[in-house]
């Protein structure tokens, strides 16, 4: 089936979402998010450019809104064990059954797990050195996209940075996605929601000119090949 992909399929659900998804199938989902993310997302990137320099400096706080799995926290952990660097690093999911996954999948990574929205770092008063977020907008209403981006700006403190990452709405995202889970849908996807999330997923995102028109000044947003999106803001940004 050929989807249309000029507007934001805002009204398709992620399967995962749903409260009552199957527990075995969202559990290899997100066992399988780290495949995925290493070859779409590039984490590394974030890492090289937002945490090294930071961390470089001193001790840094890092936060991740959204973790599902916790897999790009773990990569960032390992980086930074590696390098001899200390971070410290928050996990947060407003989802108790991807929260209690990824805890229980820590492997000694020693990173902070929340089962809490950003509004409740909020009122905690938290602050941050790097916040970031991936796969994460295209999952939200307008009015939680506006309540994360204020969250956000409260959440990072001074030098610090936000990054929000995502994939952006484009054939080329959608075809290359579906050919490629396709071949994998029967072994390394198998029994997950990867596929048709995923695919469900391209079609909720943004496309650059859509997120640049939603975001309050001080935010900019970049395209990247071969599909994706970074909503950035530098907790010194002028609004
Ligand atoms: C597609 S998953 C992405 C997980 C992970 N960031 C990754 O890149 O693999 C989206 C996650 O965002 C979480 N999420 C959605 N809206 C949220 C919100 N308002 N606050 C915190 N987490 C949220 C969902 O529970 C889900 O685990």
């Amino acid at each position: 089936m050929r989807h249309d992909l000029s507007t934001r399929a805002t009204e398709a659900r992620e399967l995962m979402d749903d409260p009552h998804a199957d527990i075995g199938m969202l559990e290899r989902t997100y066992r399988r998010f780290r495949l995925v993310n290493a070859l779409v997302s590039r984490p590394r990137l974030l890492y090289r450019q937002d945490i090294l320099p930071r961390a470089r400096r001193g001790p840094i706080r890092i936060l991740d809104i959204g973790a599902g799995g916790g897999d790009v926290c773990r990569m960032i952990a390992a980086r930074a064990r590696r390098a001899g660097l200390e971070v410290e690093i928050t996990a947060l999911d407003a989802d108790e059954r991807a929260i209690r996954w990824a805890a229980e999948h820590d492997g000694g990574a020693g990173i902070a797990y929340r089962c809490a929205f950003s509004s409740d770092l909020v009122a905690e008063g938290e602050q941050f050195d790097v916040v970031f977020s991936n796969h994460v907008l295209h999952h939200l209403t307008g009015a939680e996209l506006d309540g994360l981006l204020r969250d956000s700006e409260a959440l990072v403190g001074s030098g610090g940075v936000v990054v929000h990452r995502d994939i952006a709405r484009t054939r080329l995202a959608y075809v290359l996605y579906d050919v490629a889970t396709r071949i994998l849908a029967g072994t390394l996807f198998r029994g997950s929601f990867i596929r048709e999330d995923g695919l469900i997923s391209i079609r909720r995102s943004y496309t650059r000119g859509e997120l640049a028109a939603l975001v309050p000044s001080g935010w900019t947003v970049h395209f990247g090949l071969p599909s994706r999106l970074e909503l950035r803001r530098r907790a010194d940004a002028v609004s």
